[in-house]
């Protein structure tokens, strides 16, 4: 039995939801554990591509149970679109595979109308948020003042919590950010009409994982978002508002750290980022623009074009450390294919200091200059590799280096974006 936490190792969309998709024929539980809709999942299937926001990456498998942990935030309109599409696609036939937990916070149009109205404010301090009201839903659930799902499906509750909350909120609205006041029977309305809908789906995360524990069934965590932006540990105030590392999947479920056996940190073979903040090895030239059209590195969520860069050691290690992390599973090699040399950076140098490693201080992070290693690439297809040792020579170098710089073992390397793209180098369930 082995329960297993997918994080991301970066700044996000490192390809999580395709790992994820993978490892869920080794579970019997996939649950996701925080962050909510501003995540971007991608899964393809044949030339079939399903992108998730919400429900977990395991969803494709019939039988697999997918849990929305306590966590999560969730925005019950996007949510229900999201269980509509997959049923016209054939997927979810039953609905029992579906679980949300009743602590789980609700997004409300305020939290998104706040959200959006703060960015368009902040001029050159916004941080590019998705839109999607992460930030204020985690302020409310922290500041004790959020709705569950457990109020939502209970319509005299929720409709006591909207009346109580929405006056603070319309005047924020509307004295501090200068924006239309919101309507209280409107979202009481839609908004119970919501929760009716989706109190099938009421379910105790933590009690129906412990259960799968003692039954000795296996667990897959799907984080969202990235190590680097992790509200506690990432490049703050450039963060979401959750803690995205190993450890919310503990707090994020309620289930004990002492059941949790293998982290396996996803990372591209390069990097991307996307929304503001620093990014040491970002390369605003043609080699940027390269990656970007290679790797189709537009958001899964929002569109936006992403940031891209080489490799970053520095980082990486970070969040081997922060996550306990046991293996790395190394995604879009093939976007490097026909590169004669890459440059991968393995230290920062700071007013002529060599630092080894990321640091705490946001001032000092901006002016770090990559320190690079060249090694040569592959320059040829991988497509025909259907293990390790299958790979070009060259490509079976540079994950070594990677290994080596980050000081952590590959135990999944992805060549493609379908579920068949992929090889699995060591097996984290075992
Ligand atoms: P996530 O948020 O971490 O799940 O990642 P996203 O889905 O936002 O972004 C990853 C993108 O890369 C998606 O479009 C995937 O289909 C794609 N992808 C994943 N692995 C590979 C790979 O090995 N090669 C290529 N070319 N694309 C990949
Ligand atoms: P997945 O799960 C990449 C970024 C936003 C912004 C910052 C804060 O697909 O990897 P938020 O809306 O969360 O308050 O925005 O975090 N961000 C992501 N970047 N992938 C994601 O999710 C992200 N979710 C949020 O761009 O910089
Ligand atoms: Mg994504």
């Amino acid at each position: 039995m082995a329960n297993v936490i997918i994080v991301g190792a970066q700044w996000g969309d490192e390809g999580k939801g395709k790992v994820v998709d993978i490892y869920t024929e080794y579970a019997k539980d996939v649950v996701r554990y925080q962050g909510g809709n501003n995540a971007g999942h991608t899964l393809v299937v044949g030339n079939e591509k399903t992108v998730l926001h919400l429900i977990p990456s395991g969803i494709l498998h019939e039988g697999k149970r997918c849990i929305i942990g306590n966590g999560v935030v969730l925005d019950p309109k996007v949510f229900l679109e999201e269980i509509d599409k997959l049923k016209k696609k054939g997927y979810l036939k039953n609905d029992s595979q579906l679980v949300v937990d009743g602590n789980v916070h609700i997004i409300m149009p305020y939290h998104k109308a706040i959200d959006i109205a703060r960015e368009s404010n902040s001029g050159a301090r916004k941080i590019g948020t998705t839109g999607r009201g992460i930030g204020p839903t985690y302020e409310d659930k922290v500041g004790r003042r959020g709705i569950r799902f457990i109020d939502l499906i209970r319509p005299e509750i929720f409709a006591r919590k909207v009346k109580e909350m929405l006056p603070e909120k319309n005047f924020l609205l509307e004295k501090m950010l200068g924006c239309p006041t919101l309507d209280e029977s409107a979202i009481i309305e839609e908004y119970s009409a919501y929760g009716q809908l989706l109190s099938k789906y009421l379910g105790n995360a933590s009690k129906l994982l412990n259960q799968s524990i003692s039954e000795g069934q296996n667990i897959l965590f799907e984080g969202a978002q990235g190590s680097l932006l992790d509200v506690d540990h990432g490049t703050y105030p450039y963060v979401t508002s959750s803690s995205t590392i190993a450890g919310g999947a503990c707090t994020g479920t309620g289930v004990g750290p002492r059941f949790i056996d293998a982290v396996v940190g996803i990372s591209k073979a390069y990097v991307t980022r996307v929304g503001e903040g620093p990014f040491p090895t970002e390369l605003n030239d043609e080699m940027g623009e390269k990656l970007r059209q290679a790797g189709q590195e537009f958001g899964a969520t929002t569109g936006r074009p992403r940031r891209c860069g080489w490799f970053d050691a520095v980082a990486l290690r970070e969040a081997v450390r922060t996550n306990g992390m046991t293996g790395l599973a190394i995604t879009k090699m093939d976007v490097l294919n026909d590169l004669e040399t890459i440059k991968i950076c393995t230290a920062y140098s700071y007013r002529g200091e060599m630092l080894e490693d990321f640091p705490q201080d946001l001032e000092v992070l901006k002016e770090c200059k990559p320190v690079y290693e060249e090694v040569d690439g592959w320059n040829c297809d991988l497509s025909k590799a259907t293990s390790f040792e299958t790979l070009p020579e060259k490509a079976q170098d540079y994950l070594k280096k990677l290994e080596q710089v980050t000081g952590c073992p590959a135990v999944l390397v992805s060549i493609g974006p379908r579920r068949s793209e992929t090889i699995q180098v060591k097996n984290p369930f075992n």
